[in-house]
């Protein structure tokens, strides 16, 4: 059984390390700054425990690693090619870090399956969908049809959904 604080206590330096190599691309780096918040906050909220927690924020800091690679490789960021290419590039980017070797696979599957709608069965990663669609739908400005299709298809957790509500679904 390992626990959540030694990776806990990287986080800062995985943040840093990552807006170091997204190349000054700020789109990027603010995209991963607001799924890691959200994930965070949705994370804490549903009373995940220390471990589950850490790996969450670690998988939202990383989930769109492979987006520089994809856009290069293949001038897609489609979401089969992140999950194709998103394991083994947080391999290489977590291995610096020292992490336990249960914490990478963990971070890896979620990162391979940040696109993976359906069967969802862990709560991380049900809140990292939540917290990537909540930033997702104002980036990519979503209509009022495509937020409230998202709300019945795969947003579960009440804090998700409620803040999906508070942000996206407002009356009148
Ligand atoms: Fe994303």
């Amino acid at each position: 059984m390992i626990s959540g604080g030694k990776m806990k206590n990287k986080i800062a330096d995985i943040i840093i390390k990552l807006c170091g190599e997204s190349e000054g691309n700020l789109h990027d780096i603010n995209h991963f700054l607001k799924v890691y918040a959200f994930a965070k906050c949705i994370g804490e909220k549903e009373g995940l425990d220390e471990l589950n927690q850490c790996v969450l924020e670690v998988a939202a800091i990383v989930h769109d690693i492979a987006c520089p690679l994809c856009r290069k490789k293949y001038g897609s960021t489609e979401g089969s090619l992140q999950e194709k290419e998103g394991a083994a590039l947080t391999e290489e980017f977590l291995s610096g870090f020292d992490p336990p070797r249960d914490f990478v696979e963990r971070v890896k599957w979620l990162v391979a399956h940040h696109h993976t709608y359906s069967d969802v069965e862990q709560i991380e990663h049900r809140i990292l969908l939540e917290a990537d669609f909540l930033v997702n739908a104002e980036e990519n400005r979503y209509s009022p049809e495509q937020i409230e299709a998202a709300k019945r298809s795969f947003f579960r957790t009440e804090t998700g959904l409620g803040l999906l509500d508070s942000i996206y679904l407002r009356e009148g």
